[in-house]
């Protein structure tokens, strides 16, 4: 079997390949690898078959959905996942089928209702039901300590303790551990009593992930992040440097309508000379007034660069096809002693 583990920060992917089907699985991948994952499919001449996802992830973004939909692999997750772009859902004993690779969902609640660990004849993928030396948290939303305990001690450390162990995180740097292992020496383990399991998962007390809000909106619906609806928008558009646009305006040349997106305060405190002053807010609403040649050239700036492009994009979506935007924005200008009207 071809084996690969992906770690990105804490986060671990899992891609299994089978050598005589060429076909593959990817386990929790993260959407930050995608090109990573796909060159790894490349270099061993596999064949993706399904994306799985553990569980919903509150706190990285998976990449299932954007895969998914890049390869036409189907994305699999439990039953209970709230995810609409899961084209296969499995239940409890449900067995998934790659070529020769065979992998048996447990479902596993607790860290998340709809948590499941994948088992192998060698190995279990625990998603962050089981970690090295831990266990998934239980105190964001759909955890249930009681699932956890019943899903730890009656399902997963009922499996051969040789059999080995990869979680879906290690902030260590450990790859894998075993089940006999964790039995012996994960601290959380040794509470073997369902009360005082309980009541240590619930005396916690840890900090909420970062990007807990983002990671739930994206993972659970299939909605983007904040940073690829950007990226997305600025593969649309070409920029224009700070230089090039001072050299124009410059010149006078009249040739270029720059439009100020922010708010009247900050237009009116200063701006870039020549700058037309038309609010993000009101853009499409009154581009047909204000910009009545689709023809025109258009730069788009705001404050950092980044409204600003997705302005440009939405021009450009809306057939001013040399719409461009400013590669930064008003304070990369100010701090490189460009002009300024006020
Ligand atoms: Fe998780």
């Amino acid at each position: 079997m071809i084996f690969e583990q992906v770690a990105t920060g804490g986060c671990q992917s899992y891609l299994l390949a089978c050598q005589d089907t060429q076909a593959a699985v990817l386990i929790d991948p993260e959407l930050s690898r995608i090109d990573h994952y796909k060159g790894l499919l490349a270099r061993h001449g596999v064949a993706l078959k399904y994306i799985v996802d553990t569980h919903t992830h509150a706190d990285h973004f998976s990449a299932s959905k954007e895969l998914g939909k890049a390869l036409s692999v189907p994305v699999v997750m439990h039953r209970l996942s709230p995810a609409p772009h899961a084209d296969m859902r499995l239940d409890d004993g449900d067995m998934l089928i790659a070529g020769g690779l065979k992998l048996k969902a447990l479902h596993t609640p607790g860290h998340t209702r709809d948590s499941m660990s994948l088992v192998m004849d060698d190995r279990v993928f625990t998603g962050d039901t089981l970690l090295i030396g831990g266990t998934g948290r239980t105190d964001l939303p759909t955890g249930d300590p009681h699932m956890l305990f019943e899903s730890l001690f009656d399902k997963l450390l009922k499996l051969k303790p040789e059999t080995l162990v990869f979680p879906a995180h290690d902030y260590k740097g450990r790859s894998h551990s075993t089940i006999g292992a964790e039995i012996a020496d994960n601290p959380r383990l040794q509470k073997t009593e369902r009360a005082a399991f309980v009541e240590m998962m619930q005396a916690l007390d840890l900090a909420a992930p970062t990007h807990l809000t983002e990671a739930l909106r994206t993972n659970m619906s299939g909605g983007k992040t904040v940073a690829q609806m950007l990226a997305e928008a600025a593969a649309k558009v070409p920029f224009m440097s700070l230089e090039e646009l001072s050299a124009r305006i410059g010149g006078n040349s009249g040739d270029i309508v720059v439009l100020d997106l922010r708010e009247k305060e900050a237009f009116e405190a200063d701006h870039i000379p020549s700058a037309r002053h038309l609010p993000r807010g009101q853009l499409e609403l009154r581009v047909n007034k204000e910009l009545p040649d689709p023809t025109q050239r258009i730069l788009t700036y705001c404050e950092v660069g980044k409204i600003s492009t997705l302005a440009a994009a939405t021009l450009r979506e809306l057939g001013y096809t040399r719409a461009v935007a400013l590669d930064g924005g008003m304070t990369a200008w100010r701090e490189a002693g460009y002009p300024l009207d006020s």
